[in-house]
């Protein structure tokens, strides 16, 4: 034992994967189902696309499987790992009801390791800079915030936010009608990042005030005593109107020296009062202030929302009601602190889809993740479709002036590469040809490349999928196309008795391996 704080539940050291009912069965960290890296498959080009790396996507599929593929497979690994802004997830809460669109009623051990799991492949994507802000309510967020605490480190937590997400307590409450959730924010590296302050308010503007008419425009008393020490702060002063004032406030001491209050009177930014007699104020001018607003940690649902707006805002598009849409300026909110335009905002329980809704409409790179099917057809990809083409008139469109445009995939994630039998693991009937080659590239990490009898590259190593056995003509054959100082792995489903030796013999630090055996070692998470 170190002597560090964790947070232990039954079965912490297994692994999940998920079930059929929505559920989740532990096996082993090493099991098949967890190592392998399953491919994204695409199904759809929606409005502007370019197929190349900057690409939205939204993803079908359950979250691990789609942040396993994004962090270990060298194509999206090279746009994402390391380098997502950030992530907001808005996971089911456990709250053990079963809403229309998907299950809530994990057992508290399940929905732990299944946070676990995904928040490390979270970690791997976030960038130094990035942070990962994650919604729930009472049911989970203590045990959360433990356990991001080991994920991210306790240094790195930034705030929890509560969001107030109604103003009418629910008087069939038992106890204590619960009217907000958590926002739970950690930074990936804290000292890496830095938030955008939000733009100042009209409340704040206003004040601002202009009663002498300066021509600098409005401005807002500041007090020019304060009780900090300043050996230059204690003089007297005389005011316009001829009054002496013995010095600041007792207790005091004048911000600045007489030398400076001098220059500042004389550069009109000295405020003495409507009659020029009372003690000298500093003019603020708020055509000088700089930035705008530090957020702060509590949201009222009149500036980001309510509960029943984000509902009223995917029924208005998509005509049906989604159980638990997020408000769209809570997401602005979010996504308004933690991100420039441009940079890539990530959500693996996307839903109803209002983060990639609103990513969209701020001009920032998104991907989603969902699971249900259903719930994609029905609400995630017509809403983003509608935002593409600019036939989302709801939300925070008309804040920002969005008016449509970009577009997004959809990929879905492909089927294993491996199927069982009693406790015999074997190649699923797909794994051929191209397929095979590809799946079998992302397994070892190998960027997919088809070249000759290549069909990746990793530095100096090529990698050769052999469809059949491999045998001493194969290994020759694929051998004879290096060029010199280059290595292979060949994969094959089979090979003859000599043929690891030749390989050994004629091009020596190449590697021989089978599939499925010497796959399923490969690509393991790191824990
Ligand atoms: C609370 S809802 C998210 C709502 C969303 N923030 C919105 O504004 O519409 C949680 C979503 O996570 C999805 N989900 C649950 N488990 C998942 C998993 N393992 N992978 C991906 N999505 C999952 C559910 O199907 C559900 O749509």
């Amino acid at each position: 034992m170190s002597g560090r704080l964790t947070l232990s539940w039954v079965n912490k050291d297994k692994a999940l994967v998920p079930t059929d009912d929505g559920s989740y069965q532990w096996v082993e960290r090493d099991d098949p189902r967890v190592t392998e890296v399953r491919l994204l498959q695409q199904r759809e080009r929606v409005g502007d696309v370019t197929d190349g790396p900057e690409d939205n996507l939204l993803i079908r599929g359950d979250s691990y499987d789609a942040l396993h593929a994004l962090a270990r497979t060298p194509e999206y690994a090279a746009r994402y790992r390391g380098k997502v802004n950030l992530v907001y997830i808005d996971p089911p809460f456990n709250t053990n009801q079963a809403f229309e669109d998907y299950e809530d009623s994990l057992e508290h051990s399940v929905w732990l390791g299944m946070m676990r799991e995904r928040l490390l492949l979270v970690r791997d994507l976030l960038a130094d800079g990035g942070s990962v802000w994650v919604h729930l309510d009472d049911a989970e967020v203590a045990y959360c915030r433990v356990l991001m605490d080991e994920i991210f480190g306790r240094a790195n937590f930034i705030a929890t936010v509560v969001w107030k997400r109604r103003n009418d307590p629910r008087n069939t409450a038992t106890h204590i009608s619960a009217d907000h959730d958590f926002i739970l924010c950690y930074a990936k590296e804290l000292g890496s990042t830095k938030f955008q302050h939000l733009p100042r308010t009209e409340a704040m503007d206003s004040a601002y005030v202009n009663p002498d008419g300066d021509l600098r425009g409005p401005w807002r008393r500041g007090d020019l005593a304060a009780r900090n020490f300043y050996s230059k702060g204690l003089y007297p002063v005389t005011t316009p109107s001829g009054r002496l004032i013995a010095g600041p406030p007792s207790g005091s001491y004048w911000r600045v020296s007489e030398d400076e209050l001098k220059r500042l009177d004389a550069d009109g930014r000295i405020y003495w009062g409507p009659d020029g007699s009372s003690r000298p104020y500093l003019k603020r001018y708020l055509s000088e202030v700089k930035g705008g607003r530090v957020p702060s940690s509590v949201w009222h649902p009149e500036e980001v929302g309510f509960v029943r707006n984000g509902k009223e805002e995917v029924r208005a598009l998509v005509g049906d009601v989604f159980a638990t849409p997020k408000p769209e300026r809570l997401l602005e909110r979010v996504i308004q602190i933690a991100t420039r335009p441009g940079d890539v905002v990530l959500d693996c329980f996307a839903g109803s889809g209002t983060t990639g809704a609103v990513a969209q409409k701020l001009n920032r790179k998104w991907v989603l993740v969902e699971a249900s099917s259903l719930t994609v057809e029905k609400f995630t990809k017509p809403r983003l479709e509608k935002v593409v083409c600019g036939e989302d008139k709801g939300g925070v469109t008309k804040d920002v002036s969005w008016d449509g445009g970009g577009g997004f995939r959809v990929l879905e994630i492909g089927p294993s590469l491996y199927e069982r039998f009693g406790s015999r693991l074997l190649l699923a009937d797909w794994a051929k040809g191209e397929e095979f080659s590809r799946a079998v590239a992302a397994q070892l990490r190998f960027a997919y490349k088809a070249d000759g009898p290549f069909c990746g590259s990793k530095g100096r190593t090529r990698l050769a999928v052999i469809d059949g056995v491999a045998d001493d003509v194969v290994v020759r054959s694929v051998v004879s196309h290096l060029e010199e100082e280059e290595r292979v792995t060949i994969v094959a489903k089979g090979a003859s008795p000599e043929a690891a030796e030749t390989l050994a013999w004629v091009s020596k630090g190449s590697r021989l391996l089978k599939a499925p055996a010497d796959l399923t070692r490969s690509g393991r998470v790191v824990r």
